[in-house]
């Protein structure tokens, strides 16, 4: 979507993975989707240097509304008591933290979670979040006829747009129609959204970080030239710092979601992130992967013996106009000593004359130094882990 926004992919914070549609308020204050819960996170963001690593949308993902509109106007109303406020007090919060404020609603009758979606009142909902001063939207696709989304997302998109102010406006249209086994209209998406949710949803574990992989290293033919300034392909959240991954699988997502262009959009409670998966979130030179101002999406290179190769195209280019490239070593394998892999650059596809300067891009104290198209490159993976590097062209 031309619309200036997300020239690279955005990055930020957003409810669901880690607090999903926790109401009780009473039983458990810490965590319930409540003013108190996204105000906390804006102060965090900052606080613990996620801002400055550049994190800066701050999401509401689903539950944040009454179960009905407003009798007499027909307005969205935030929940009374979790939100007893309105949210322009917790907009201005997230912006005076010099943030960005993000907002879920649903294209169809209800959200997946059963509160009022936009159908019936999309030119009063769009102005409504105007006038909250919302950033960023994500318009999911529950309860809503998948033949219907091809006119229906465009138009939310324009009744945005007519409100005047900027917003990001991401779109699960296609993750609806994967269910259906439909191939996403890809030129309409990239007209008219930001980014979209291609696939299923994420959950906390690292079986559901591969199968995303899978997804898009199977699909990459159809997708993957489609990602790209103002418009990216959406595995899902960054699960780290939650339950379900290692330290090393933690490093996995990261450096997956860097090869992918991948919206980094955390969903975590970033008061309990161990220091080590917080350094990894905040890994500058794997976030300048991710952010490269290219924008062009990585792609799987090669699989053979559970061992992948990832591999994206980045600045700097030469003269000569040959990309450097982030390259992922992954491994699937589990059968415990790490496994040792070898391949001459031409084999990955590194064919620039004049060589590379490889560093490790998860410790930058480690310059490899310099390798030829000839040359081998050999690596050792351990099971269920990555190696990252950047091959810098001479
Ligand atoms: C869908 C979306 C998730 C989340 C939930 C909320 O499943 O894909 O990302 O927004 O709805 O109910
Ligand atoms: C090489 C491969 C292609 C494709 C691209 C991706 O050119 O030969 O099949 O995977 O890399 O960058």
């Amino acid at each position: 979507l031309d619309n200036g926004l997300a020239l690279t992919p955005p990055m930020g914070w957003m409810s669901w993975q880690r607090f999903r549609c926790i109401t009780d308020c009473d039983t458990y204050p810490d965590e319930c989707i409540s003013e108190q819960l996204f105000s906390r996170h804006a102060d965090l963001l900052v606080s613990e240097g996620y801002a400055a690593a550049g994190y800066e949308y701050v999401i509401i993902d689903d539950c944040w509304l009454e179960k009905e509109r407003d009798q007499k106007t027909n307005k969205l109303v935030p929940d009374r008591n979790r939100f007893p406020r309105g949210l322009n007090v917790l907009a201005d919060h997230i912006h005076n933290k010099g943030l960005k404020f993000g907002l879920y609603q649903d294209y169809g009758t209800n959200t997946c979670a059963g509160y009022p979606g936009v159908i019936n009142h999309m030119e009063l909902d769009a102005q409504t979040f105007a006038n909250w001063d919302v950033d960023y939207v994500k318009l999911d696709g529950c309860y809503a006829n998948v033949s219907d989304m091809a006119l229906g997302y465009p138009e939310f998109g324009r009744l945005l747009n007519s409100t005047g102010r900027p917003m990001v406006y991401s779109c699960s249209w296609p993750a609806y129609q994967s269910e259906l086994n439909e191939l996403p209209d890809f030129e309409s998406l990239k007209k008219h959204c930001n980014l979209w949710r291609n696939w299923d949803d994420i959950d906390d574990s690292l079986e559901s970080v591969m199968q995303i992989m899978d997804y898009f290293g199977k699909n990459q033919e159809s997708m993957q030239q489609h990602g790209g300034p103002g418009h990216w392909n959406d595995p899902d959240m960054l699960i780290l710092g939650n339950y379900g991954l290692s330290y090393d699988q933690s490093k996995l997502q990261m450096a997956i979601w860097a090869v992918l262009a991948a919206p980094l959009i955390m969903s975590n409670d970033l008061a309990y992130v161990r220091p080590e998966i917080k350094e990894i979130l905040q890994n500058r030179d794997v976030i300048a992967v991710n952010q490269d101002p290219l924008g062009i999406q990585g792609r799987r290179l090669l699989l053979k013996n559970d061992i992948e190769v990832w591999r994206r195209p980045i600045t700097p280019q030469t003269d000569g106009n040959e990309y450097s490239y982030a390259v992922a070593f992954v491994s699937r394998r589990t059968d415990g000593a790490p496994y040792s892999i070898k391949f001459t650059l031409k084999e990955l596809s590194l064919k620039n004359k004049n060589g590379y300067a490889v560093k490790d891009l998860f410790d930058s104290n480690t310059n490899l130094g310099v390798f030829q198209s000839e040359s081998y490159f050999s690596t050792r993976v351990i099971p269920n882990g990555v190696n990252f590097y950047k091959f810098t062209a001479l």
